[in-house]
């Protein structure tokens, strides 16, 4: 393992000014994301509306410091012969690969899921590094309800995601490190903080056991907020406020950078909540967003898979990844969305 060049690669994702575009929806995902738009998804469109976001030059060169790929993108070429990685390369930016194989549900354990990916990772990994990735995601999904999570499933996806970071950085590619607790319950944002805090301890001695080196990741958390059917809704800077005291409780300082998913929360929220964490200030690790669905949802909508509607899409594609860019730095402000709406 090389890890100075593990931890150059992981600072140069967590650049400040800059996040992730998390564009690797597995087909069935993606599906779900054109269907409201009126577009069919097959390797064709996937391809053009994948090719539409990173041919977004101002967006990939300021303020995207890396993308996320599917197995299918990886392996693709824009219309014009030229995989799609080189095009993600010409923008100074960083392809990353998503590696687990999603989740199924856990033995004995009502409601809960361990995601799968394991089995041949190493092989795969190896080629995915000839693709030219650099960084690796895998995601854990915790969910939270009367009597979940569990010791079990919060134990058996810390081992795997810890698993998967091992053969990662033996591979030389940066690991992502994603256990996200979902937010689609009727929990508080104290039920949240508390079932985040014990997650993230479980995740950190299990990255110890495997022999991790943590200036060779990247965290992808979720924030702490009320679940989206809760009647107790929390403010900006309470969100803010909390995500820091548990992430200041629970990761390490050798971290080189955490980023955010936004798992459901709307575009500007997302935004927001990014803005107000870093406002705070004087944290340990660059903080920064690696978003999907709060970069995509606007530029979505405005391709609806017509050609004559790229460049508008492109330019939704770009004040996102601004706003998003600028909330990494703590200078985003409410009054840039209206401008721009
Ligand atoms: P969202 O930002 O849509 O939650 O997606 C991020 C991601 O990559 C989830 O694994």
């Amino acid at each position: 393992m090389n890890l100075t060049e593990l931890n150059r690669v992981a600072e140069a994702m967590v650049e400040p000014g800059r996040g992730i575009l998390a564009a690797d929806e597995s087909s069935g995902t993606i599906k779900k994301r054109f269907d409201p738009i009126g577009v069919e998804s097959t390797p064709d469109s996937r391809r053009d509306y994948r090719e539409l976001l990173f041919r977004s030059t101002e967006a990939m060169s300021k303020y995207i410091s890396g993308v996320i790929l599917y197995d299918e993108t990886i392996r693709q070429n824009a219309r014009d012969g030229t995989p799609l990685v080189r095009l993600i390369e010409q923008a100074r930016s960083l392809p990353g690969i998503k590696v687990d194989k999603g989740t199924k549900p856990l033995p004995f354990c009502p409601g809960e899921v361990i995601t799968e990916g394991l089995d041949g990772l190493r092989d795969r990994l190896v080629e995915y590094r000839g693709f030219g990735a650099r960084f690796a995601k895998w995601r854990a999904v915790i969910d939270i309800g009367p009597a979940i999570p569990s010791y079990s499933s919060i134990r058996a996806n810390a081992h795997a995601l810890a698993r998967y970071a091992a053969l990662c950085q033996e591979e030389g590619l940066v690991p992502i490190v994603e256990p996200e607790v979902l937010m689609d319950g009727d929990h508080d944002i104290e039920r949240c903080y508390s079932v985040t805090e014990w997650v993230l301890k479980t995740v950190y001695e299990e990255l110890y056991y495997q022999r991790i080196a943590l200036e060779g990741s990247v965290l992808k958390p979720n924030m702490v907020v009320p679940g989206k059917k809760s009647k107790k809704r929390a403010s900006v800077d309470q969100v803010a406020e909390m995500t820091v005291r548990v992430l200041r409780a629970c990761v390490p300082s050798a971290v080189p950078g955490i980023a955010f998913l936004s798992g459901g929360q709307s575009d500007e929220e997302a935004t927001a909540h990014l803005d107000a964490i870093n406002r705070i200030g004087g944290l340990p690790w660059k903080v920064t967003f690696s978003y999907g669905r709060a970069l995509q949802a606007a530029p979505q909508k405005a391709w609806s898979g017509k050609s004559e509607n790229v460049a508008a899409a492109q330019r939704a594609f770009s004040h996102r990844a601004k706003m998003n860019g600028l909330a990494t730095l703590g200078e985003w402000k409410a009054d840039l969305e209206r401008k721009a709406a």
